[in-house]
């Protein structure tokens, strides 16, 4: 019996049992302990910040939550995002009590559209006291939420522009972006503020976790306050309604002996990468979902969008993964068909309805062996053949 092909799972193949046996030694297994200032400072260089720019947290969620209120986000402002992104950046706008604006994505790289994004806020908004208003609404319009999708980045430079025109401020959703870049930039050289997931089927991960990162002091020590229940003294005082949203000593020794991995990982995935692109021909009835000029990507997930005419097959191909032991799912259905945002504001969004039956999420796991994967590339060949 052959192994399953999982679609994209871990590797610990490094320190991660020292550093682990190390928390239980020294009894550091909490939201306490050396391994989070080591970690929190190891991503930071590895995304190219200085050291305390980054606040390591209990899942990427969470970090995103507090990066909103960071930047400055309250309750019943609109908050504008792509619609195609993991359900989680919605509703850390919802948790913050905002509410989401739904904008339309690129039709090649299915990441936040500058030119919607421009068109909306031309057509829909007005300026008072500094700040962006929604003209149907009259809500504030408090922040930008650009989101990677499968590795690679928004085209950052174009909405930053954009943002700056109508005052709202950035926070971006790299949940997926470790190990990209923007042009030749790594995501802290953006000079945007951003958070990381550290998920297990991300490309390092930390079993759950996430990081937010930001060039502003002031942004990073609300985040680290908020996250550590906003206390102020040893006498138990607390100056805000914080959260319990760090890391823990245990998480954080996995996610050390991970991101000193993490070249390792990358340069596996662009092999994969290649190795895909170049035994599978679009011409079969399908293209890859290739990175933007602007971007370089992690590979973090290859994926394949059916063309229109060929699109019954993906339940073909569904079935022949199965009957393989291929691990491979339906990926993100657009936010603006989720049952808790069907009434959210958006933008004209009809082309992108049926992308879940046409996109399919290719194996992608960094240990992923080239005898796997040519099972994975027989398994799409017979298909579409
Ligand atoms: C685009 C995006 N945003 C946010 C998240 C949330 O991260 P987490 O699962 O660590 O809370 C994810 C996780 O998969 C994601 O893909």
């Amino acid at each position: 019996m052959k192994d399953w092909i999982e679609l994209s799972i871990p590797a610990l193949r490094g320190n991660e049992s020292n550093y682990l046996t190390e928390c239980v030694t020294t009894n550091f297994v909490s939201s306490v302990g050396p391994f989070i200032k080591r970690f929190e400072d190891s991503i930071a260089a590895s995304i190219g910040l200085e050291a305390n720019k980054t606040v390591a947290t209990s899942s990427g969620t969470t970090a995103l939550q507090l990066g909103l209120i960071s930047i400055g986000v309250k309750p019943d402002d609109l908050v504008i995002l792509p619609t195609y992104t993991f359900i989680a950046t919605a509703n850390a706008i919802s948790y913050v009590g905002a509410k989401p604006w739904i904008m339309d994505v690129d039709k090649k790289y299915l990441t936040l559209s500058p030119e919607s994004l421009q068109d909306e806020l031309q057509q829909n908004t007005y300026k008072k006291n500094g700040s962006s208003y929604h003209i149907d609404t009259n809500q504030r319009i408090a922040g930008i939420i650009p989101v990677h999708v499968f590795g690679y980045s928004p085209d950052l430079d174009k909405i930053k522009t954009i943002g700056e025109n109508f005052s709202i401020p950035i926070l971006l959703d790299s949940a997926c972006g470790i190990g990209s870049q923007y042009n030749d930039k790594l995501l802290g050289e953006t000079d945007l503020p951003g958070i990381i997931s550290f998920n297990g089927n991300k490309t390092i991960t930390t079993g759950a976790g996430g990081i937010f990162y930001s060039n502003n002091q002031q942004e990073v020590d609300l985040v680290k306050h908020l996250s550590t229940t906003a206390k102020c003294s040893s006498k138990y005082d607390h100056d805000l309604i914080g959260f319990n949203y760090r890391m823990s000593n245990i998480q954080a020794a996995v996610g050390l002996a991970q991101i000193e991995q993490l070249n390792k990982v990358v340069s596996e995935k662009a092999k994969i990468h290649c190795l895909y692109k170049s035994k599978l021909d679009n011409s079969l009835g399908f293209s890859f979902l290739d990175p933007p000029p602007w971007s370089k990507s992690s590979n973090w997930i290859n994926a394949i969008i059916i063309n229109e005419e060929h699109k019954k097959k993906s339940a073909s191909l569904f079935d022949k993964f199965k009957s393989e032991q291929i691990r491979s799912n339906y990926f993100w259905k657009p936010l603006h068909l989720q049952k808790p945002y069907i009434n959210s504001l958006r933008s004209k969004l009809l082309w992108i309805n049926n992308i879940q039956e046409k996109l399919i999420p290719l194996p992608s796991s960094s240990t992923l062996s080239v005898e796997d994967q040519n099972r994975v590339i027989d398994a799409i060949s017979s298909v579409f053949c």
